[in-house]
């Protein structure tokens, strides 16, 4: 018997889950009153919390496994088995470093150009059509970016191809059935062009830049000397390239939030680095993106009288977090001053996870993200002529991953 955490009364709240998406947890916290509660969940039992101090206990490192944390069928798509987020201890640190040594400042100033370059190139091409729908065309030059950057440079016809599979594959996340199955089919041909293009890095049948992802994984050695399992190295390699790509869905909500709220978009006209890094930021804490992390219990603690042992289910709220009234005035307005006055506790805003990225398991990616926003951005607000056609730009909380109704449609202004 565990006292002083609400419950749900149902026997099963899968269904609830699928239908109220990000507003699950934050939405029954806030009715129950409390930080966590309990529920069952594909008839498991789980613990779901929110907040700042949740995310404290979730991230300190070493506290939970990702192992078996997350419903197969629909969060396989974000990592897979074998990858960085499902190892422990010494052998997650190690890994993790691999990615983090892909995040020097001059590597995302590539990124960054290269982001810049390709986005150019394509809205060139958007120029000409009547209407472009921005999420789905967004993806085109992430990829041709992040590849070339990766050291595999794709033609224009391959850039277009992969691009379609990894939207799939993104897509497919937080579904089950046909959007899940399109994703999983996509992923494995993606899986095997990146299986051959680190098999032939090795094999020195390919070239590749020292330092560039693809080069720096095919040659990964673990604490033993060993290289990573082909295998696992593709998966790696798709761990940065995929959800790079995915950065286009911050990239329409930027285009989004730009449209809704006409006055941000004249303060970063002013060109001013900080107001830049503040949108970037607002975007990234009011728009859903990943709803919740899954992770079981390692080490047992004791959190708000509650006490977690080994091997316990819990769900960690990002979504509610980065909008729990507690740490954000007025949350549900888009408000990027607000991060003039922002303290930078690592738990407060956390869509791409909380804590440390050495130590635990926050996204590596983080500054991949931030690069490629602050590169693209200035081009929506400068550069980019369009008109935002009538069109539903609700946002459903209820579809993960979340977007615009209609995928943000823009009509590009006839040069
Ligand atoms: C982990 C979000 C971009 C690579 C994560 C986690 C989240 C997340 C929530 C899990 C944190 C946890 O387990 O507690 C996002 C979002 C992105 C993004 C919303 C925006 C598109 C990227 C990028 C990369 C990346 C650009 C490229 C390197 C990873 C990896 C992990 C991870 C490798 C596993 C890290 C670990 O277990 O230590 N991300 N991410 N992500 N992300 Fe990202």
């Amino acid at each position: 018997h565990r006292e002083g955490i609400p419950r749900d009364r149902a026997p099963d709240s899968t269904l609830a889950l699928l239908r109220e998406g990000y507003a699950f947890i934050p939405g029954r916290c806030r009715a129950y009153g409390s930080d966590l509660f309990a529920t069952r969940l594909m008839l498991t039992r789980a613990i779901c919390m929110t907040g700042a101090e949740a995310a404290a206990r979730f991230y300190e490192p070493d506290r939970f496994t990702r192992r078996h944390a997350l419903p197969r069928a629909s969060f396989a798509l974000i990592q897979d088995q074998g990858s960085v987020m499902v190892l422990d201890g010494e052998a997650h640190r190690w890994r993790k470093a691999m990615f983090l040594s892909l995040m020097a400042p001059a590597a995302l100033e590539r990124l960054a150009e290269a982001t810049a370059r390709h986005w150019r190139a394509r809205a060139r091409a958007w120029a000409a059509q009547e209407r472009v729908v921005l999420l789905d065309e967004a993806h085109v030059p992430l990829t041709a970016a992040v590849c070339e950057w990766a050291g595999l440079p794709l033609t224009a016809a391959e850039a277009e191809a992969r691009a379609r599979e990894f939207l799939a594959m993104i897509d497919g996340t937080g579904s089950v059935g046909p959007r899940n199955w399109r994703g999983h089919r996509l992923r494995a041909r993606t899986e095997r062009w990146a299986r051959e293009a680190i098999a032939h890095v090795r094999e020195g049948r390919r070239e590749a830049p020292p330092g560039s992802a693809v080069h720096v994984i095919a040659h990964h050695r673990d604490p033993e000397g060993r290289p990573l399992d082909l295998t696992v190295a593709g998966v790696e390699l798709i761990n940065v390239l995929r959800p790079t790509v995915a950065n286009a869905r911050y990239l329409v909500f930027a285009a989004h939030a730009l449209h809704l709220h006409p006055e941000t978009r004249e303060t970063l006209r002013a060109g001013d680095e900080a107001d830049l890094t503040h949108f970037v930021h607002e975007v990234r804490r009011f728009y859903p993106f990943i709803p919740f992390i899954g992770g079981r219990v390692l080490a047992p603690f004791e959190f708000q009288g509650h006490r977690f042992a080994r091997n316990d289910w819990v769900l960690m709220d990002l979504y509610g977090t980065n909008r729990d009234p507690r740490l954000w005035e007025a949350p549900e307005r888009f408000r990027p001053e607000r991060f003039r006055a922002w303290s930078g506790d690592p738990n407060t805003l956390i869509p791409q996870g909380g804590g440390a990225h050495e130590t635990g398991h926050r996204c590596p990616g983080e500054w991949i993200t931030l690069a490629q926003m602050k590169a693209v951005v200035p081009l929506l607000v400068r550069e980019m002529a369009y008109a935002v056609p009538d069109q539903d730009l609700r946002i459903d909380l209820g579809r993960i991953p979340a977007q615009p109704r209609d995928r943000f449609v823009i009509a590009p202004a006839r040069p």
